[in-house]
């Protein structure tokens, strides 16, 4: 793909635009002692990206407990992980809009680049709403809409779809491996945010690094 082909972004939001991926690492650790499921790096970078009851499912089965809930304790599990998730959001401002993130998505908007969010979290509204970024996006994609989420490509279809484009003019921004994944299966243009994503087409250390310039130069 070269750099004009594009013409929108498709965002991830947890660990791309905001800090939020530790409190939902965070959270689920509590979930992980709760149910006795051993709590590890590897376990907690797995999670990345993935809905919320399947991030329960993967919890259980790392301790081989997987047969051991019902349908309806598993979803009271998969609430009260929630309602600690929302507790350590609560204070979330644009102050914790990851480092460069703000100046990307104003130098998209100037350029005229059309913006979309493509998160498995049904938080995304809300804390968009709380970094006071809910209007550079076209829309976000309703996790609730899905048939498969991350790494299957559809969120990154109908994120594209949402702005009116074809995948191949879309960029897609992801910290999680499912993600990145899911934006190559889609045919649009892969950005890494972080270590350990060797199938990002574009790769960049942390969100400080991720502009207009330094995306043209890796495609280069
Ligand atoms: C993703 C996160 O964005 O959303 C996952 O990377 C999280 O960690 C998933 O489990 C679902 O989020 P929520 O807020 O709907 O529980
Ligand atoms: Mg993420």
């Amino acid at each position: 793909m070269q750099f004009n082909d594009i013409k929108g972004f498709a965002f991830d939001l947890d660990g791309v635009i905001a800090d939020t991926a530790k409190f939902h690492g965070q959270a689920w650790h509590q979930t992980a002692d709760k149910v006795g499921s051993p709590w590890t790096a590897q376990l907690a970078d797995n999670l990345k990206g993935v809905s919320r009851m399947d991030s329960l499912e993967m919890i259980l089965k790392a301790g081989g407990h997987e047969h051991e809930y019902s349908l309806a304790q598993k979803e009271q599990l998969a609430a009260a992980k929630n309602e600690n998730y929302l507790q350590l959001i609560k204070t979330l401002t644009p102050h914790d809009i990851l480092p460069g993130i703000a100046v990307f998505l104003n130098e998209l908007k100037t350029d005229g680049y059309l913006m979309s969010v493509a998160s498995a979290s049904k938080n995304a509204p809300t804390i968009l709403k709380q970094l006071q970024l809910t209007d550079y996006f076209v829309g976000t994609v309703d996790p609730e809409t899905l048939t498969a989420g991350k790494p299957d490509p559809e969120i990154f279809i109908k994120a594209a779809e949402i702005m009116h484009l074809s995948p191949k003019n879309v960029a897609g921004l992801e910290d999680s491996s499912a993600g990145i994944t899911a934006i190559n299966a889609a045919g649009e243009l892969s950005i890494g945010i972080g270590t350990g994503l060797p199938a990002a087409q574009i790769k960049f250390d942390d969100t400080s690094m991720v502009t207009i310039n330094n995306i043209k130069k890796q495609l280069k």
